[in-house]
């Protein structure tokens, strides 16, 4: 959507899969869905440093409305969770250089159960998000049909459109129409929407994560070619920082999600997180990748028998990334291939590994071994070697 935001892909902070519809602020004031949670959250991506790498967005989800609109007809938060309104919410995130996002849902309730957005209140709602001045709208599509859909999310990219705000659009109308056309049609997507949901919910498991990489790169010649500056796919949250990934788990999501180009919405406790998951959702490296100004999403190349498989994403200044990525569960294997092999032809080639900061120089035709952990990634920024760089290389010489 060509609407001036989102021309990388977004980043931030998203409520659902950590906090989910936890309203019992009564016995768990520190985790409920209220305005204390999100300034809570806003507080630690301003001053933990997450902000400055780009982190930018808080958003809410589901459960943060009153069971009831008002007698305008509006949606309104829950007064008991919400004392101060979105209002105050937005003010305090923009006070600190963050944006705020908002839930709603096409359809006669959101999945929760909480008031959703029927054909006739689609004006409505978004005059009132753009009145909080909200930042981005998340409209999923529980309680609603494929022909209430096909009007509905057009309709709401007019009326976001028409409120002279620009705000960043999230669409999760293709994950509930099976993610693939003919019932999906991605021009369309990328026309009205600058993120969408492609496919199920992601949960706190290596399982969950796997099984969205499967479907993700099993499609990726369809998806691909929708993704672009202010059209993403979005392949759901980043559980790292949870209960269910490991580091290297955790490191092949990073990796993967920035193959990808997806947005990088984290639903994690960040008063909480460990300094491990912090130092991956951090690293500059994986981000400035994910971030590449082209947004061209990348692919898999090569899908070993040995469950060894190479991804490979083009980026500016005649760069690339590569992941070598193990599907294996017994030990690190040792991969053997060469640059040339993955399409790399024009010489030498300077490494950077993302994880390990080591960097080295490489030929398309030597033959090399990358040690891949089980469930786990390496993962590579190529670029051409500097002059200097070349010049030392012919001699002999090394990084
Ligand atoms: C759906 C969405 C999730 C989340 C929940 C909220 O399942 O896919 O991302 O928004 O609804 O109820």
């Amino acid at each position: 959507l060509d609407n001036g935001v989102m021309r990388t892909p977004p980043m931030g902070w998203l409520a659902w899969e950590r906090f989910r519809c936890d309203i019992d602020c009564k016995n768990d004031p520190k985790n409920c869905i209220s305005e204390n949670l999100f300034i809570d959250m806003a507080d630690r991506l301003s001053e933990d440093g997450w902000r400055e790498l780009g982190y930018v967005y808080v958003n809410i989800d589901d459960c943060w409305s009153s069971m009831e609109r008002d007698e305008n007809g509006r949606l309104q938060a829950d007064p008991k969770r919400f004392p101060g309104g979105i209002p105050k919410l937005s003010r305090y995130l923009h006070d600190r250089g963050l944006k705020l996002g908002i839930y709603g849902d096409m359809g006669t309730h959101t999945c929760g159960g909480y008031p959703g957005t029927t054909l006739d209140k689609i004006e409505t709602d978004a005059q009132t998000f753009a009145d909080w001045e909200v930042d981005m709208f998340k409209f999923d599509g529980c309680y609603s049909n494929a022909t209430e859909q096909e009007k509905g999310y057009p309709l709401m990219s007019k009326a976001l459109n028409a409120t002279g705000r620009p705000i960043g659009y999230s669409c999760s109308w293709p994950a509930y129409q099976g993610g693939l056309p003919p019932m999906v049609n991605y021009t369309q997507l990328g026309e009205i929407c600058n993120l969408w949901r492609n496919y199920g919910d992601i949960q706190d498991s290596w399982d969950s994560v796997l099984n969205i990489i499967e479907w993700f790169f099993r499609n990726q010649d369809v998806l691909i070619p929708a993704a672009g500056p202010g059209r993403w796919n979005d392949p759901d949250m980043l559980v790292i920082g949870d209960f269910g990934l490991s580091k290297d788990q955790s490191r092949s999501q990073m990796a993967l999600w920035a193959i990808m180009a997806a947005p990088l919405f984290m639903s994690n406790d960040l008063r909480t997180i460990s300094s491990e998951a912090r130092s991956i959702l951090q690293n500059k490296m994986v981000i400035s990748i994910n971030q590449d100004p082209m947004g061209i999403q990348g692919r898999r190349i090569v899908k070993e028998k040995s469950d060894i498989e190479v991804f490979w994403r083009p980026l500016s200044s005649d760069a690339s990334a590569l992941v070598f990525f193990s599907r294996r569960t017994d030990m690190p294997y040792r991969y053997q291939t060469s640059l040339s092999k993955l399409n790399y032809t024009t010489g030498s080639y300077k490494i950077y590994d993302v994880f390990t900061d080591k960097t080295m120089i490489l030929k398309d035709s030597t033959n090399f071994v990358v040690s891949v952990n089980p469930t786990g990634v390496v993962m590579w920024y190529v670029s051409a070697p500097s002059k200097l760089n070349r010049l030392q290389f012919y001699r002999g010489g090394n990084v």
